[in-house]
């Protein structure tokens, strides 16, 4: 193998805050021989997702944290570009942990980078780092197995034009619910009812989340997907139905705080209303993916499902790109590109 140079973003400092870019170093190493077993990846996609900034974080959570001076942790996809391994050939394409790095080695039998062959001939590769991917089961289990939705509920979902919030939506239309999204902004509102068949859009920036769910949803609401904690989880409490699910999958607009994490306010209202609020983690729906893709993928294949993704270039923009997850500047499932096809 001609001798390859690698380049990473490192973490160098736990942010405090919103992320800097003195938080982050970029390193230039040589790449090393493999030896048998192994393989190097050349990354392709990066998925930059909001856990992100909580990895950063010196906390318990349900993953370790990311240690200084170590390669940033990221899911990506890549092309197989020198093989060791019966598993993988030369050629392959694969999902997995690559890091925010320009080549990944070592063994193909990873537990930690876990790679699995993607095919780009049944959908484009940008999919599956969206419904097709780790945001996609986050929606489809979360909405699913937690939420149980019955045809006929009102469903509620912030971040609605975002990566899980887009899945969450189309899931529930197809189980036959009535879909009202909480997102920034009229085009963000505007793709989620015009373009990907959500009921209504509630545009948190410019109106009153609690005028809109009335207005919205006169019958109440079933089941509230929440992406985003804060104020949008303490309103939408005030318009809960009796035994309504409460499915906690992230609460973005606590993640750069300074101060403590802000609860909700309104939680008696579970009490009064025999309702539930219940986390998911993702990752404890690995061994049924498989069931996911296969539903969602013939959804897209019949063009009943879309999804967009907002494709950002270049490696050595990474700390930026980060960045417009929490400033809400992205549209659809954010993806880093570090080199062709
Ligand atoms: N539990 C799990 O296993 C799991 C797995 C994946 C993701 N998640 C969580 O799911 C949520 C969505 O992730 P995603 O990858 O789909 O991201 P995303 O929705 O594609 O992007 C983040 C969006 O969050 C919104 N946002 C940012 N700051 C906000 C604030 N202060 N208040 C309200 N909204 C804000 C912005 O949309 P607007 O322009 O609409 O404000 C932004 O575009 C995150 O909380 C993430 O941590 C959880």
């Amino acid at each position: 193998m001609t001798i390859l140079s690698n380049q990473q973003y490192r973490l160098a400092a736990r942010p405090i805050g919103m992320p800097k870019h003195s938080d982050w170093s970029f390193t230039t190493e040589a790449l090393r021989e493999i030896v048998d077993g192994e393989i190097v990846v050349q990354t392709i996609y990066i998925s930059l997702d909001p856990a992100m900034r909580g990895w950063m974080n010196d906390a318990k959570s349900y993953i370790r944290p990311v240690a200084i001076n170590e390669v940033m942790r990221a899911g990506g996809i890549g092309k197989v570009i020198v093989s060791k391994s019966a598993k993988f050939a030369v050629g392959d394409y694969v999902s997995g942990g690559t890091g925010v790095q320009k080549y990944w080695i070592g063994s193909a039998d990873d537990k930690i980078a876990g790679f699995y062959k993607v095919d780009p001939k049944l959908a484009p590769l940008p999919k599956y780092m969206n419904a097709l991917g780790m945001p996609g089961m986050t929606a489809y289990f979360g909405l699913l197995d937690v939420g149980q939705p019955k045809a006929g509920e009102t469903v509620v979902v912030s971040g609605a034009a975002g990566a899980v919030g887009q899945t969450v939506g189309q899931v529930a239309k197809q189980k036959g619910c009535r879909v009202v999204g909480i997102a920034g902004g009229k085009d963000k509102c505007d793709f989620v009812v015009n373009e990907l068949g959500f009921d209504a859009c509630i545009d948190y920036k410019t109106g009153s989340v609690k005028d809109g769910l009335k207005e919205h949803c006169p019958n109440g609401v079933d089941i509230y997907f929440d992406n985003v904690g804060g104020e949008i989880l303490d309103t939408v409490l005030t318009r809960i139905n009796m035994k309504a699910r409460i499915i906690i999958c992230g609460a973005i607009s606590q993640y750069n705080n300074t101060t403590p994490v802000k609860g909700p306010a309104n939680y008696l209202s579970l009490l009064v209303n025999r309702a539930r609020m219940e986390g998911i983690v993702v990752f404890d729906y690995i061994a049924r993916y498989g069931d996911a893709v296969k539903e969602m993928g013939a959804w897209m294949a019949q063009g009943k499902f879309h999804t967009r993704e907002d494709i950002v270039q270049g490696l050595e923009t990474f700390p930026d790109t980060l960045m417009m997850l929490f400033e809400g500047k992205n549209f659809g499932k954010l993806i880093l590109q570090i080199s062709d096809e």
